[in-house]
This record gives structure tokens, sequence and C-alpha cells, in this order.
């Protein structure tokens, strides 16, 4: 699908954005683990979150849409089904590898495949510490991975990569413990969302006091709750950047998710001069906090990004790169190989195309070096099969002033499918 993009000078506005992508998941999952009723506003109705949606009604779990909300009618820990068809997971890395610790605990056999780019996406990472509570997955060469029922132990893990996928693959299969734990101790920390989620609906998941360690075990007390979930920060960070980059920009996001593993793009964009300010907190369950978040227009000045920081702001980094092409001075990223392996090579992507279209980016194996001038390249279409790289070029394209026809627009479904409609309340 092509999409044509025109130009438009000022953002201002007030507005609400779709639910979390992560959170989306991840209520989604509980709820249909969970004792009694689920109901979830603000969903995210995105392609990834409905493929977790699909494979989770293919394994029987009663759940109702009603004008928006999901309404969740939970069986308990043990109430899933055999799934009659193999699982497709698409090409969302966050349903394959949560719903494999999922299964990985079943009492029945189940087959899950995926599509795409996630056909080629490192897999061992959750496979190896699964293996290791004793789950007994194979994966054939067509992509099948079949799950037999197994007895799933504790272990202690120290995870090797900054993965929040992982962690919660393994979180999700120690909810099927009996007599024991699982501890898991963490370099960095990653996002925190499964863990406050089943706290939430009644489990008991411990932290140590600067979130290293993370214990859990059995989830047999998991009850239904009501969430509303808070705007998708990753989906925010385009509008900030809008904002932030077009002259006279005001723009006020309304309650969006500001948990912070995952402010890292707010912080670096604060320290680099932006005027953004974080409003009216409020926390809607342990861990998990809301605000209204304000941007104005900004003089930006380039910085260097590394270490927590970049697992703070992991899936934000391509479009931070446009930030950093209109900064005054050089800017760095390091330590941020994990891009490498998400829905494209995010640092070749960026590289490529931003390149292409008049950066001056420089590609390290674990990051870039972004020169702060852009002398623009007119193409006669442009477009990425990743999501968010579709997303910044569109955001690149918008900030230069330049029009667009951004092929494989479709792509964008994955994560906001309606990107374009809220662009759209600026023209
Ligand atoms: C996610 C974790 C991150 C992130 C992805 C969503 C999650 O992936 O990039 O978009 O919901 O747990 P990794 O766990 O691979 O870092």
């Amino acid at each position: 699908m092509k999409k044509v993009i025109y130009p438009r000078k000022i953002i201002r506005g007030i507005i609400n954005l779709p639910g979390d992508k992560s959170i989306s998941h991840r209520a989604i999952i509980l709820g249909a683990i969970a004792n009694g009723e689920t109901k979830i506003k603000n969903f995210l109705f995105s392609k990834t979150c409905t493929t977790t949606l699909n494979c989770l009604k293919d394994l029987g779990a009663e759940i109702k849409i009603n004008a928006g909300d999901i309404l969740i009618n939970g069986k308990g820990l043990f109430g899933l089904k055999e799934s009659k068809k193999i699982l497709n997971a698409g090409t969302s890395g966050t349903t394959l590898r949560l719903l494999l610790g999922l299964l990985a605990a079943q009492k029945f056999k189940s087959r899950i495949t995926c599509e795409g780019s996630l056909k080629n996406r490192p897999m061992e990472r959750v496979l190896l510490p699964l293996k290791e509570m004793g789950a007994k997955i194979k994966c054939d060469s067509n992509n099948i991975f079949e799950i037999t029922p197994s007895e799933i132990f504790g272990m202690k893990y120290k995870m090797p990569i900054a993965s929040a996928q992982v962690k919660s693959s393994i979180l999700l299969a120690s909810l099927y413990l009996k007599d024991h734990e699982v501890e898991i101790t963490e370099k960095k920390l990653t996002r925190d969302h499964t863990e406050n989620m089943i706290n939430y609906f009644g489990g008991n998941i411990i932290f140590n006091e600067d979130k290293t360690k993370i214990l859990s075990s059995s989830g047999e007390n998991l009850t239904g709750q009501e969430i509303i979930i808070p705007g998708d920060i990753s989906s925010a960070a385009f509008f900030i950047v809008l904002a932030l980059l077009i002259p006279d920009s005001h723009l006020i996001l309304k309650n969006i998710l500001v948990n912070p593993r995952r402010m890292g793009l707010i912080k670096i964009l604060r320290q680099m001069g932006a005027k953004i300010f974080v409003k009216n907190s409020y926390e809607i369950y342990d861990g998990e906090l809301v605000a209204d978040i304000e941007i104005f227009y900004s003089k930006i000045n380039g910085i260097e990004i590394s270490g927590q920081t970049v697992v703070d702001m992991i899936d934000e980094i391509p479009v931070f790169v446009v930030v950093c092409l209109f900064a005054n001075g050089i800017s760095v990223i390091k330590n941020a190989e994990e891009l490498r392996v998400k829905e494209s090579d995010r640092i070749m992507s960026v590289v490529e195309n931003f390149n292409k279209l008049g950066a001056n980016i420089k590609e390290c194996e674990d990051g870039m070096i972004i020169e702060n001038k852009f002398d623009f390249k007119p193409v006669k279409s442009i477009g990425h099969k990743d999501h968010r790289i579709a997303m910044s070029l569109v955001i690149l394209f918008l900030v230069t002033g330049n029009k667009l026809i951004l092929e494989d627009a479709e792509c964008i479904d994955d994560s906001m499918p309606d990107f374009f409609d809220y662009l759209e309340t600026f023209f």
C-alpha cells in the first residue's frame, strides 16, 4: 500500500493516544489465565495485539469485544485448552516469546509458528531458559515450535541480554510452579509491565530494592481485573519529535504511560534542551505511572547515549535519530546492538534509508554516529516493512517539509493502525 504524505507546518493540539502495545499484550494474556472477569479499556487493536488475542481465542479463551472494550471470562491458570490449529504469532515477537512461556507450562500439547521477519529473529534466548525450567520445546525447519507438556521447575536465571520479552516468557511459565520459585537477575533493567500486572492480578512477584532481582512463584490466586490501558509512549514518541522540531508547535498528549523503564527518550530529549513537561501523573496500579506530556518546539543540542538509557528507549531510537539530525552538534548512540534483531536490523535500516535521503550517519557495530546535517535529496518514493522505520521516515519528511510517497505503509498497522488519522488531525 502506497500512502502520500504532505508536509505540515505547525503541530498544535491536545490528543489521547491508543493503548500501550506491551501492556495490551500482557492484559489479555493475564486476563485469559486469571479467575473471573477482566475488563480492558483503551486496548490497542494493532495487528500484533490482535494476533495475541486470536491465539488466546484459539486456546479457548472466552474473549468478547464490546464497543472497543475487551471482556474476558477467565477460567483460571488451567482454563485454556489445546488449540485445534497451529497457533500463528505472525510477525509479533511479543506474541511468540510470551506465548512460548505460557504454553510451556500447559497440560496440553501446542504448536505455534510465525511469519515474515520474525522467522529470522533469535528465539534461543527464550528457548534456553524455558528448557532450563523443564519445558519441552522443539522447533522444525518450517519455524513450527512444538511444545509437549512437562513439569516446570524453579531456577535462578541471570539474563544474558536485556530483553523484557525473554523475562516475561520466564515469568509466565513461573506462574505454574508448584513448590518452586524462579529468581531472575537483570544487569540492565527492562520494562517491568509483566511483573507489575501479575501483582495487580493478585500474583506473587517480589523485587529487591534496586529491582535487579525478581522472585516469582505460583500464580494460583490470579483474579480478573479492570484496566484502562495508558497511551503508548512508543507511539507518542513520533508526535513528541514532530512537535519538538516544527517551529511554533505546542502539543499535549493525555494519559500516556510514563513507567521509568519507558522514559529514556523523554529523559534524553530534556538533556538535549527540549521543553517537555510531564504533568498530572498518577498510578493505575503499583509500578505503572500515567501522565500528560506537554511539548513545545525547542532548540536541541547533540548528545551521546549508552547503557541503561538505551534500554529505556530501545523502540524509540529510529525516531530519536531524526532529532539528532537537527540537533546542534554530533550525536552518538552506543550499546544498542539489540537494535540489530528487531523487526529489521534497525541500525542498518536507519543508516541506509536516512543517508539515501541526505543524512550523514556512520554505522557502528553497536550504534551510530549522527552528524547534524541533512542535505535533503528528493526520491520518487521510499518505504520500509519495519513499522518503526516507516513511521520515522514519515516524521523525517514532515520535519523537512517535503512530500513523501511511502511504500509498504500497511506495516504501520503492527503498532499504530491509526497513525495517519492522528497526523491528519494536524493537517
Ligand atoms: C517488548 C520488549 C522489547 C521491545 C518490544 C516490546 C515487550 O523487546 O523492543 O517492542 O513488550 O516486552 P525485547 O524484549 O526484545 O527487548
